[in-house]
């Protein structure tokens, strides 16, 4: 069996989800159940025996060491994490507490039962990082894409902590000979996204008549990955990376940030148009940027296709699409999340 953290959130839950449609290992799943974990991802898993929730966090080391002992996974696959950039400006605390002192405790727990299994067992255990293009800063227009070999330089307190997570899982590879891999990945986008980040937020605002915010002139850049195809990758390099390397996961799809929610709108005027006849469009309007906003990310993901074999399934036009019709199939799962804290969240940010 696999220990899996943080997959009661986006990306974690559809591992969960596609882990089983493609195997019959078992999961343990860790996860806190912060804002941003919902179980309801997960109810599709309801009476699966082989899938075990259990709410707690990371940090905790007496938890996490008692979940490994008893259950004596194969791999554990750290997802958990604070993930949004806007929270982290305006409350970096949980994002030093989660994603570096909670990873340095979860590392502390994983090599303590490393060190105790059998040389068999230690030999073909992994400990997977999940972590962000982030970490490399931001690329000038004609720059070329990040590759693993770049160097950090992260700037916001979201990337830093994660690049502070990343360096740790370097060094108990390097001092203690954990056998971690790492994986770099673009943005992700899909079903089970939580609605404060810019495509579900925007798909929900124009669904509900409300503004499309544009940070600062919209021409920021983002690679975009279908959130099943970083899955697909992470599978991957569990079952073939090379022990301590680093693998960048990219889609191959930068756009701007004004192009894909212009295309949100167009999908929706498709789908779902408004009573009025009226183009989605003309509810996108320009907001105050975000502070120290990076510019442009772009994920150069050779080094998984040629050592691994691995490819996205997705464009960004096959993906955006299914990803705006599960929406529009799931209003019950984004009622459901935008509750009275969502509410309170769009407060802070977009004022009113
Ligand atoms: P998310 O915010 O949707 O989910 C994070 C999950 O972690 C939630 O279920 C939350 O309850 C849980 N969690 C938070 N703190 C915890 C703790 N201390 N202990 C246990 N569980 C805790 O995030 P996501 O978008 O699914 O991202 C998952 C991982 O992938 C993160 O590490 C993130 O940095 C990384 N990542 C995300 C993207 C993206 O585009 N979303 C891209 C690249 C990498
Ligand atoms: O690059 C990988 C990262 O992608 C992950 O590590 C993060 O966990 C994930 O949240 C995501 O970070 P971003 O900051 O890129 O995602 P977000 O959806 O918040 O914003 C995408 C772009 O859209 C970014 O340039 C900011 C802009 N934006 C965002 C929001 C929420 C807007 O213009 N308006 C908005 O209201």
């Amino acid at each position: 069996m696999i220990l899996t953290t943080g997959s009661a959130g986006f990306i974690g839950s559809n591992f969960v989800l596609d882990w089983f449609e493609v195997s019959d290992e078992p999961i343990v799943n860790l996860d806190k159940l912060t804002y941003a974990g919902n179980l309801n991802n997960l109810a599709s898993l309801k009476g699966n025996s082989k899938h075990v929730f259990v709410k707690g966090d990371i940090g905790d080391f007496e938890l996490v060491s008692k979940l490994l002992d008893e259950y004596k996974p194969r791999a554990v696959v750290n997802f958990a994490a604070e993930s949004h950039v806007d929270r982290s400006i305006h409350g970096p605390e949980d994002f030093i507490q989660t994603n570096i002192v909670g990873t340095f405790h979860l590392l502390e727990a994983v090599r303590a039962y490393w060190g105790r299994l059998p040389p068999e067992e230690q030999a073909v255990f992994r400990f997977l990082h999940v972590s962000t293009d982030e970490v490399y800063g931001s690329l000038g227009k004609e720059d070329p894409a990040f590759r693993e070999t770049n160097r950090y330089e992260p700037n916001s307190p979201y990337s830093a902590s994660k690049a502070a997570s990343d360096h740790l899982v370097r060094a108990y590879h390097h001092t203690y000979g954990l056998p971690v891999l790492t994986t770099n990945c673009s943005n992700n986008y899909g079903p089970y996204h939580f609605p404060e980040k810019l495509i579900p937020l925007c798909i929900h605002n124009a669904l509900t008549g409300k503004p499309l915010p544009i940070y600062g002139d919209g021409q920021q850049i983002r690679d975009w990955l279908y959130v099943k195809d970083h899955c697909s990758a992470i599978r991957r390099v569990l079952e073939a990376g090379q022990l301590g390397e680093v693998y960048n996961v990219g889609g191959w799809n930068e756009k701007a940030n004004l192009d894909v929610v212009n295309t949100l709108c167009e999908i929706l005027d498709e789908l779902s148009p408004r009573a009025d006849g009226q183009s989605y469009k003309t509810q996108i309007t320009f907001v105050t940027d975000r502070l120290g906003h990076d510019r442009r990310y772009a994920i150069d993901a050779s080094k998984l296709e040629r050592e691994l074999g691995w490819k996205p399934a997705e464009t960004f036009e096959t993906g955006i699409r299914k990803t705006v019709q599960w929406y529009l199939d799931h209003q019950d799962w984004v009622g459901n999340v935008t509750s009275g804290a969502y509410r309170e969240w769009l407060g802070v940010q977009y004022g009113g």
